[in-house]
């Protein structure tokens, strides 16, 4: 069969993979074909379990794969077949040399620019969907024109919106599209042609398009804003604690008027996942390079109070249980960064654990998605750790329960059971505020939630 258009993406990865499988489902008469350099997550998406669980994502890649949707590692054979190219490698925070810890690390990008180059022999739209340092288009426009082959390449910036676990929704119906390009001929020509793909299935409305440093710049401010919002209410949750507010009260009332909004006000032990951080450190790192450490300073500080949210935990776990941890039984209730995905990256349970067994506490793990990754990322800690499928079972015979994710199981857990079965006195420390506190406090557990009175019997 003749594809109207031929589509790569290059990067298998949670935004690669969803985002080029949402596209194959809205264009059956597109040909999209997804590389990967890692052969394990290839296959892993041509198989019946898919590197990334994201609720709704199988059913779909059943239907699209095979059809016009195909998963490989060729990527060299993928450029040179395809005429519009979504790069969606990794852009993790720099771990080395200049800007360590902050700026972002490149070389997977410059890697694939350099690659593009080598194997391009028509004119190709390259997009970038990572997420990016402004003005990166720049250097890639420059890689690019460094050959002799006289191909034109246009680079245009689609960061990507979607959230982990609901993105299959958010690619169906995002609240919008960003798409910035020169505003050149050819580059609005570009642009052109990637709104035609998105109008497939969203109306025009919903695609904003602009220049292309503004494209770069709103991916990494919009994370920016989402995580200040998380910081924000996290920073009032202490001074709920101190002062018997309530802080779900507080979220409410303030979020109800319509300027604030009422989302992004839940508070807890702070937000993990792969980006908010390395995204503002990354825009913490542009703006001291622009010489701008006033505005530097004022979005480190989401980062800090994101921190001092899971000392703040600790601290209060270490306190409630007479300052001794050693040797107990901490159950950790859920491992992922958040609910309905696996992924574990920067996940605040991690830290959270760490510290648990640095006070020497033996910790069972528990989550429904997630405990493969949990084992990876404490696979080089020292201390007692177990991995326990059933929640219950995790619970059993420990001191305190300790909620990590906001699964959605967690909040219909048979909580007298559970108390049945552990050491008394027996602790729910709720990192997410999703348990019924007054219940399990009735049920004889001394609660802890974040931002709210504790309810105990000492
Ligand atoms: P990921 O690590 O899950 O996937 C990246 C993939 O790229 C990996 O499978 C890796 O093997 C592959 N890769 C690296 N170099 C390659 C190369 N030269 N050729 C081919 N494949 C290569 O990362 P991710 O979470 O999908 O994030 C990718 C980008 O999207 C990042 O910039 C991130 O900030 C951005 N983003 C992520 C999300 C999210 O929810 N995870 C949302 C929006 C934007
Ligand atoms: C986030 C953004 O929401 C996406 O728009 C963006 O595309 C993506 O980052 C990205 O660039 O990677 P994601 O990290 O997948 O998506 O998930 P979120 O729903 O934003 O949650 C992030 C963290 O904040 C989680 O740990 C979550 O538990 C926490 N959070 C969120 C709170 O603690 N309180 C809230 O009210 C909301």
């Amino acid at each position: 069969m003749k594809f109207k258009k031929n589509i790569l993406g290059i990067g298998a990865g949670y935004v690669g993979g969803p985002s080029m499988v949402m596209i194959a489902s809205k264009c059956p008469d597109y040909r999209v074909t997804v590389v990967d350099v890692n052969p394990e997550r290839i296959a892993a998406w041509n198989s019946d379990r898919l590197p990334v669980y994201e609720p709704g994502l199988e059913t779909i890649v059943k239907k699209t794969r095979g059809r016009n949707l195909f998963f490989s590692t060729g990527i060299e054979k993928g450029i040179q077949e395809n005429d519009i190219i979504f790069v969606c490698v990794n852009t993790p925070t720099k771990t080395f040399g200049a800007g360590a810890g902050m700026a972002a690390d490149l070389q997977y990008w410059e890697k694939t620019a350099r690659q593009i180059l080598e194997n391009a022999k028509s004119p190709k739209i390259v997009i970038e969907k990572s997420t990016l340092p402004i003005k990166t288009a720049q250097a890639m426009e420059r890689i690019l024109s460094s050959g002799k082959k006289n191909i034109t390449f246009d680079v245009l910036s689609n960061p990507e919106f979607m959230a982990e676990g609901t993105a299959v929704s958010d690619l169906e119906n995002p609240d919008r599209v960003l798409i910035g390009s020169r505003e050149t001929k050819s580059g609005l020509a570009a642009r052109a042609a990637l709104v035609e793909i998105y109008t497939r299935w969203l109306p025009r409305e919903k695609i904003i398009t602009s220049n292309i440093w503004s494209a770069e710049l709103s991916k990494l401010v919009a994370n920016a804003f989402l995580a200040q919002r998380v910081s924000s209410i996290n920073a009032i949750s202490a001074l709920c604690e101190k002062a018997d507010a309530d802080v779900s009260e507080v979220a409410h009332a303030v979020g109800t008027d319509s300027r604030i909004g009422a989302k992004f006000l839940k508070a807890g032990i702070g937000f993990g996942g792969s980006c908010f951080k390395k995204d503002i450190l990354n825009l913490v790192y542009l703006c001291r390079f622009y010489g701008l450490p006033e505005v530097a300073s004022y979005w480190e500080s989401v980062v800090r109070i994101n921190e001092y949210q899971q000392d703040r935990f600790i601290a209060n776990i270490l306190r409630s249980m007479f300052n001794t941890l050693a040797g107990k039984k901490i159950c950790v209730l859920g491992f992922a960064f958040k609910a309905d995905t696996g992924d574990t990256r920067e996940s605040p349970a991690i830290a959270i654990t760490r510290k648990l067994l640095a006070e020497r506490a033996e910790v069972i793990i528990t989550d429904p998605r997630a405990l493969a990754n949990a084992a990876v990322d404490l696979a080089h800690e020292k201390g007692n750790i177990r991995y326990v499928e059933d929640p219950y079972e995790a619970a059993r015979g420990c001191h305190a329960l300790a909620v990590m994710t906001d699964w959605e199981e967690y909040r219909k857990l048979d909580y007298r059971k559970i108390y049945k079965s552990m050491v008394k006195p027996a602790f729910l420390f709720d990192g997410r505020n999703i348990v019924d506190h007054r219940k399990c406090f009735e049920i004889g557990f001394n609660v802890f939630p974040i931002g709210k009175p504790a309810l105990t019997r000492f």
